[in-house]
């Protein structure tokens, strides 16, 4: 029996199994999980004997509603790597219960990943970013205020999966037996600025926040992101990066800034143009992620 699956409440883990084991059975598993963001799903060019299944086929799956999220989930590998990517992503904008939002990503870590590296567009809160940037994610402030795992674990104060021994008593200390000393992983962010100066690809590293959208921020909104201290604003990934953790995933988080998100005013921002920037840089970002994998 596969251990994540029993971190699992009892009502969503028959259906995370069922994919699970449907995906097993076609030889999809990997040492890395990827997971593709607006404009970014280029990457899946890269991955040799590549096998791809379409979201509308694995069984539970819901299909996205948004047309430039191809969904997808392609095993190979790449850079070497054994690699299962999951090309398009649900987003908490499509107005999904969390249990159907997180259904991709719990089986992604069931197929056995250990690490996971979350990609997103977002919006520069930082004044020195500018639209074509990447920004590794150091941490993040998920403002959806809806805890991802309500109603998902069937523990929900059990220690983190993997988390070592000294590290939960700790937490357990401090009464926070099921919280994270450090949500993305530090050494993995390191080694991805690494590849980054290897690959002459600049990069920022800061915070992320995730907004609900689908509309973009509020000049007042982005004035109260930059002040609580956020680097850049999406509409992903927080979710999915506290689900991973939790079952002893390893996650690292790449932001594609594709616009300022500016307080003073900027043009109407459009998902057309965010998928637009999206497609400029994702060579770069597909350059990186080469040089990256082999390292992690
Ligand atoms: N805000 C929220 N999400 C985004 C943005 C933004 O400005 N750009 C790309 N995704």
């Amino acid at each position: 029996m596969n251990e994540r699956l029993n971190i699992l409440s009892d009502r969503w883990r028959d259906r995370v199994a069922e994919a699970v084991d449907w995906l097993t059975e076609k030889g999809f598993t990997g040492r890395v999980g990827l997971i593709l963001g607006s404009g970014l799903g280029n990457f899946v060019d890269a991955v040799d004997d590549a096998q791809a299944v379409e979201y509308g086929d694995i069984p539970g799956y819901t299909t996205t509603s948004v047309a430039e999220h191809t969904g997808r989930l392609v095993c190979g590998t790449a850079a070497g790597v054994p690699v299962v990517v999951m090309q398009g992503r649900l987003h908490p904008y499509e107005g999904l219960p969390f249990d159907e939002l997180l259904l991709p990503t719990a089986v992604l870590a069931c197929l056995g990943i250990e690490s996971a590296i979350v990609t997103n567009a977002a919006g520069g809160l930082n004044r020195y970013y500018l639209p074509g940037d990447l920004m590794v994610i150091r941490d993040q402030i998920d403002l959806h205020l809806h805890d991802p795992l309500r109603g998902l674990l069937a523990q929900p104060f059990a220690p983190v999966a993997g988390s070592d021994a000294k590290t939960a008593a700790l937490l357990a200390e401090v009464g926070r037996s099921g919280g994270v000393a450090d949500l993305f992983d530090p050494s993995l962010a390191r080694k991805l600025v690494a590849a980054a100066a290897e690959s002459g690809v600049p990069m920022h590293s800061g915070t992320y926040a995730s907004m609900y959208g689908p509309a973009y921020e509020a000049k007042a909104e982005i004035g109260m992101l930059r002040r609580m201290g956020c680097d850049a604003v999406g509409m992903s990934t927080a979710p999915e990066t506290v689900l991973l953790k939790r079952l002893g995933v390893s996650p690292v988080g790449l932001s594609c800034i594709t616009n300022p998100a500016r307080e003073t005013g900027q043009p109407e921002l459009s998902h057309q143009d965010v998928v637009e920037v999206g497609k400029m840089v994702r060579d770069r970002m597909a350059r990186l992620l080469l040089a990256f994998l082999p390292k992690v």
